[in-house]
């Protein structure tokens, strides 16, 4: 049988594994000995998706947990995402555009990540030092919550500050809106720096504050966050049962963050239903997710590619490898299978940006141990458009006049895959068309599918994360210590 090395959607998305197959690589064989597995993962998929349950998937206290990522793309009533659910999305950023002058998100991993993606993606790093026309009305928005790094929290409110003094002609008072995210509502980094911006800010007479809480509303999960929200009759968002932290991203906790910039939330979730469609399909190997999946799994296991590179081409990509960090890390780091055997399962992901990783890491990709995939993200049709003139007569810079930097990007992605494939070492392509929040979508929707399919095929629980607790059980224990 001869496969395809590489999967084109209708939206033109293209998952290109041309590079992980040949000698020395991954073989026909290896994918046809694969075939019964991967229906296995495809069925166990298809019965997530009807049953909003993972086989053998337990919460961290013992007792089962619904599975319904899969539901998210679908706007339903019963689903994560509803008609209500999106109208109270709209309602919140047009209440920000136009009341609310900065947004400080606080969270940390599930409740952080994709949120600093969303902003990176669909607003950018130049969005706080733009004029409010330019944001189109819609606020200014930090990030913090994410460590416990006091020099980050004082920065943050000393630019809050300088705002608020900015706009003290204008306005009575700055208007900050603090978003606290946190599904437990109880993380130590999340509620630390929420209690020292509300404090903050509430001491100035210069800053009108207030709060939108984003939390598991669920009087039985007992989120002391929502406990605070009830009590003070903040706004409040649901963090709902069946969506883990890193699946978070395609619904409230996430698209908060979409909402306060302004993003099309609705063509966010059409790019994940596109993909869903896309996934669907009975033919194991046409199934994009699916094959990522049974690639990287097959190099793992029989390759020893151990090391994942996401190397996304361009600055804005650098967060979206972070958030796969999160995502394969937690998922696929297992000790245990399903069976209870020890398996010590996973791939360690690195998180590279391309072109600037190629002159720090690439040496290590292309000559160090044979034990890493490099999976590259390109953006076909890059935001921004310079071509190079000539300003200096010396014929060293005359082969500059002319150049364009997208082409030059792309030139530069091209050369490391040759470079790689000239040594057969594993590499694969995605490509988005664009960088908007249609492809983000899919993309998003693509990878949390990729790592379902991978657990099933390893065997392992992909939605839960025992090994956190190790840690947070002895630093709850030094916490208390230190509060006595
Ligand atoms: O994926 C996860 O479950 C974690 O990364 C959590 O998102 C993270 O620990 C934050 O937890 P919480 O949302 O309860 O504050």
């Amino acid at each position: 049988m001869e496969f395809a090395n590489k999967l084109v959607l209708n939206s033109g998305f293209v998952f290109d594994y041309t590079n992980m197959l040949g000698e020395g690589r991954i073989k026909t064989e290896d994918l046809q000995e694969m075939e019964t597995a991967m229906q296995k993962a495809r069925d166990a998929v298809n019965e997530m998706r009807a049953s909003g349950t993972a086989y053998k998937h337990l919460s961290k206290d013992g007792t089962p947990e619904p599975v319904y990522f899969t539901r998210l793309p679908e706007i339903k009533n019963g689903n994560p995402n509803t008609p209500v659910s999106l109208q109270k999305l709209k309602e919140f950023g047009d209440y920000l555009r136009t009341n609310v002058d900065a947004v400080v998100f606080l969270g940390v991993g599930g409740s952080y990540l994709g949120n600093k993606v969303l902003f990176d993606i669909g607003a950018g790093p130049s969005w706080n030092s733009m004029g409010e026309k330019r944001r189109n009305g819609y606020p200014r928005i930090y990030f913090s919550g994410n460590n416990l790094d006091a020099g980050q929290c004082e920065e943050i409110m000393n630019e809050l500050r300088y705002w608020s003094v900015h706009a003290w002609p204008k306005k009575k008072r700055f208007k900050v809106m603090l978003v606290p995210i946190s599904k437990s509502g109880s993380t130590l980094e999340t509620l630390a720096s929420f209690i020292y911006f509300y404090e903050a800010c509430n001491k100035s007479v210069m800053f009108d504050t207030e709060v939108t809480a984003v939390t598991d509303r669920n009087p039985e999960a007992g989120s002391p966050l929502f406990a605070l929200a009830q009590k003070h009759g903040w706004r409040c968002f649901d963090i709902k049962n069946g969506i883990g932290g890193r699946f978070s991203v395609l619904t409230d906790p996430g698209l908060v963050t979409a909402a306060a910039i302004g993003m099309n939330v609705e063509e966010l979730l059409k790019g994940a239903g596109d993909m869903e469609e896309a996934c669907r399909m009975d033919d194991v190997y046409a199934n994009p997710a699916l094959m990522n999946a049974a690639l990287k799994y097959i190099a793992s296991e029989r390759y020893g590619c151990h090391i994942e590179v996401f190397m996304g081409y361009g600055e804005r990509l650098g967060s979206l490898g972070q958030w796969y960090v999160q995502l394969l890390a937690e998922s696929l780091g297992k000790k245990h299978n399903r069976n209870g055997e020890t398996v010590y399962y996973g791939r360690t992901p690195v998180p590279a940006v391309g072109t600037t990783d190629m002159h720090a890491q690439t040496q290590l990709h292309q000559d160090g141990i044979r034990n890493k995939v490099v999976q590259f993200l390109q953006i076909k049709n890059m935001p921004g458009d310079i071509v190079l003139g000539m300003p200096f007569e010396e014929p060293a810079f005359k082969k500059y006049n002319g150049l364009n930097m997208s082409d030059a990007l792309a030139m530069a992605l091209d050369s490391n895959a040759e470079a790689l494939n000239g040594d057969r070492r594993f590499n694969a392509r995605y490509v988005l068309p664009e960088m908007n929040a249609y492809h983000l979508g899919e993309l998003f929707y693509f990878l949390m599918l990729s790592v379902a399919y991978e657990g099933e095929l390893a065997n392992v629980d992909a939605f839960d994360q025992p090994g956190v607790e190790a840690y947070k059980k002895i630093m709850k224990a030094k916490f208390a210590e230190h509060s006595n």
